[in-house]
């Protein structure tokens, strides 16, 4: 039987890790208390929780600013929380970031893993009803033609630093069940969307510049395949896998939804133009194709017939409504829009939380 009561989520002020922790206090009937580690990087906003932290904060929900590379802290919280749940989000999410700078990517995704992996070891001992479970993406499997799923046996493939780096960190939970026996569990996700995405993914770049009237870039011919899900379905997998996923498994999330970029621009033009009273075709006219992303994957497309069949979990968000909401979201929070954007507020949350 799994403890599942003091749960340690790494990475909770970034955009899946917020809306995990805010789904577990809203949407389930967890009980227990959730602390949030994070390094609060340029992705990571304390803000994405203000309200939780007000119903919640000092009761069951606890903040801790740390490095999941600092040996030391991770054991002394896991300690003083007495964790028996770890949940890991933490890591350097951005593709065109990994191909510019990668070595934060491989410290932070492979030597942080390693850390959070190492703390655990030394502090759950032998016990067995704990659990470590890693968020990692499709993009470990590398890239598909046009026909085809990745399966949870499909041999890693890894083209970008940010999926190496994944890939590196999924092969280092394995090798943790293989050879100490630390009970995890592992899930591969596709393309997240919805509210508090930092706005340099797809989505929501290409809404705020439809807004603002700015060039849309479009890579390369814009003919590249993702399977888009939205951010709740994505933790309700997670949620579903931390109460009956089985230790040493792997689970592919995905959803069943494939877009080509340049459709979805399309789309993204025309809903966020009639939530404007603007011109569709006006809005289209911005899409301008820019130079290929190097080593640009060209599909990604899950099958998740695993985690369905054996723990019932189902997509719920259709992309009509969760597309919807999206816009709705970042039309109506620019205050929020202002500040991740702006140096001023990185200043203010080093100020406040202390310097990285
Ligand atoms: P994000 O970039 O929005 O958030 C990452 C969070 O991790 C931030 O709060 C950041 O401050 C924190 N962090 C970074 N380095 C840290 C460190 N060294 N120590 C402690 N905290 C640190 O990322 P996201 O999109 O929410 O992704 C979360 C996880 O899900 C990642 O592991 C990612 O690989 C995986 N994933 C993302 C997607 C997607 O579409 N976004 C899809 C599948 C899997
Ligand atoms: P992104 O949101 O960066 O996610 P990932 O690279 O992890 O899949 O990009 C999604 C797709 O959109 C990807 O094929 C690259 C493409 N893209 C653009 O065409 N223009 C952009 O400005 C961005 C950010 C992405």
């Amino acid at each position: 039987m799994r403890a599942l009561n003091h749960i340690l989520v790494t990475g909770g002020a970034g955009f899946i890790g917020a809306n995990f922790i805010r789904y577990l206090f809203q949407k389930t009937d967890f009980s227990g208390k959730i602390v949030n580690l994070d390094k609060l990087t340029y992705a990571g906003n304390p803000e994405n929780l203000t309200d939780i932290d007000e119903a919640w904060g000092g009761k069951r929900y606890f903040f801790e600013k740390a490095d999941i590379c600092d040996f030391d802290a991770v054991s002394e919280i896991l300690k003083r929380h007495e964790i028996d749940t770890l949940v890991h989000f933490a890591a350097e999410s951005h593709v065109d970031r990994s191909i510019y700078g990668p070595g934060e990517f491989v410290s932070t995704n492979i030597q942080g893993t390693f850390t959070l992996l190492e703390a655990v070891r030394a502090f759950w001992k032998d016990r067995q009803d704990v659990l470590f479970h890693h968020v990692s993406t499709d993009e470990v499997y590398g890239s598909l033609g046009d026909e085809g799923f990745f399966f949870e046996d499909t041999p890693y493939d890894p083209r970008s630093p940010y999926s190496a780096s994944k890939a590196s960190s999924d092969h280092l939970v394995m090798a943790y069940w293989h050879t100490y026996g630390i009970p995890v569990t592992l899930s591969n996700c596709s393309n997240n969307y919805g509210p508090y995405q930092f706005p340099e993914k797809l989505i929501p770049l290409m809404i705020l510049n439809i807004k603002d009237g700015k060039p849309l870039p479009v890579y390369g011919d814009g003919r590249n395949i993702r399977d888009w899900l939205f951010v709740d379905d994505h933790n309700s997998a997670v949620w579903t896998i931390l109460k009956g996923g089985r230790p040493g498994e792997t689970y592919n999330v995905g959803g069943e939804n494939e877009w080509e970029n340049i459709r979805l621009v399309h789309t993204l033009c025309e809903k966020t133009a009639a939530t404007l009273g603007r011109d569709p075709e006006a809005c289209k006219g911005l899409i301008t194709y820019v130079k290929d992303r190097p080593g640009h994957d060209r599909r990604y497309a899950i099958n998740c017939d695993k985690i369905k069949g054996e723990l019932g979990w189902r997509q719920t968000v259709s992309f009509e409504t969760g597309l919807d909401t999206t816009i709705a979201w970042y039309l109506a929070n620019t205050a929020w829009i202002d500040r991740v954007r702006s140096g001023a507020y990185r200043q203010w949350i080093d100020r406040n939380y202390g310097a990285r």
